[in-house]
């Protein structure tokens, strides 16, 4: 039993996890695996999920945690357990920090986004919300696409420039810019990325703003938290979602379709792009992902396969 910590799990490759994300939305087109819906546990503002998803080989339990006014204590709002099992044995393979999994496969589920819906050209570039799903987006933006101005929006400004640091030291060429306000970044950027934990949509935009542009919601994980006002999704030339579960679980979809803004058949699985070469570059499009437990089934037999090869982790007697 091997026992993977943040610090091995933020090491590795991006190409390696974008990877695993990739073949869990290939899987999805394949209907090769078996996961429930996960289950949702509210105790006041808190939420706990509990995620599990077999393969043919692994078996992964997900086991999340959000407590939104974490960062009132100074901790992140997301903390969780990976555990891997073989399908075949049953015999645990590997326990991770579910928390390092978790911002990895999300940074890479918005980082496929990018790939397969941004032009090539795409040199603009705004990220909403600078805590940890901000930085692995950010991450893994820059990662996919050759960005000249990344602009970062956060409620906290300190939050905003630790961000700023981070990326620098990875990306120096790239210039940061951090707004004053979201509808600052939104203006200025070509792609749009919403990584936050609130409830209320983030900015107010007239249609000729939205026009041509790519919007990715990660962080509306409730049918009452939207991070996108109406009038991106009733803009947006093409909808998509990373499970259908998005449907009811966001507010990002759930409150247009509430409000008529938008109709139930404009939603599409975002695997079926996949199957295409090419996404029109003047497209403006919307892309909501709420994750799923193959994403993380995926990417954790991924890592565990690669800390294997290479002796990576710590080695547990059960
Ligand atoms: N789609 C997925 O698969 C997925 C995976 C993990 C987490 N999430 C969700 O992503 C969200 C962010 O998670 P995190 O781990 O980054 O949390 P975090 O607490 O580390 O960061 C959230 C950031 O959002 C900022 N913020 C909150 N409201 C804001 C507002 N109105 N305007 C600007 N900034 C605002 C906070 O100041 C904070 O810096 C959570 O809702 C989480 O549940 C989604």
């Amino acid at each position: 039993m091997l026992f993977l910590n943040k610090h091995a799990i933020q090491k590795i490759d991006p190409d390696i996890i974008q990877t695993a994300v990739e073949q869990a939305y290939r899987m999805m087109l394949n209907q090769d695996y078996n996961m429930p819906d996960r289950m949702h546990i509210a105790d006041r503002q808190n939420t706990l999920l509990l995620m599990p998803c077999f393969s043919e080989s692994f078996f992964a339990v997900k086991l999340v945690w959000v407590f939104p006014q974490a960062q009132q204590h100074g901790q992140p709002a997301v903390n969780g357990v990976m555990v891997l099992s073989d399908n075949v044995s049953g015999q645990p393979l590997a326990i991770m920090d579910g928390a390092a999994v978790t911002a990895q496969r999300t940074g890479a589920v918005g980082g496929l986004g990018v790939k397969l819906l941004a032009p090539e050209t795409v040199s603009t570039a705004g990220v909403l919300g600078a805590g940890v799903q901000g930085l692995s987006q950010a991450r893994y933006l820059l990662f996919n696409r050759k960005i000249k101005t990344l602009y970062i929006y956060d409620l906290y400004k300190e939050s905003a420039i630790s961000m700023k640091r981070a990326l620098k030291k990875e990306y120096p060429n790239v210039e940061y810019v951090i707004t004053g306000n979201s509808n600052q970044l939104v203006e200025n950027s070509r792609v749009i990325i919403a990584a936050t934990t609130s409830s209320k949509p983030l900015f107010e935009v007239t249609p000729d703003v939205v026009t041509g542009k790519i919007f990715i919601s990660i962080g509306s994980f409730r049918p009452d938290m939207q991070e996108f006002p109406d009038a991106v999704i009733e803009n947006a030339d093409d909808i998509f979602v990373d499970t259908m579960f998005a449907v009811k679980e966001s507010g990002d979809i759930a409150i247009p379709l509430n409000n008529h803004s938008v109709t139930k058949n404009r939603i599409k699985e975002f695997a079926g792009l996949l199957e295409k070469n090419t996404y029109p570059e003047t497209s403006t499009v919307f892309f909501k992902s709420v994750g799923m437990a193959l994403f993380d089934l995926t990417v954790s037999s991924a890592i565990y396969q690669l800390a294997v090869e290479n002796n990576i982790g710590q080695v547990l007697d059960f």
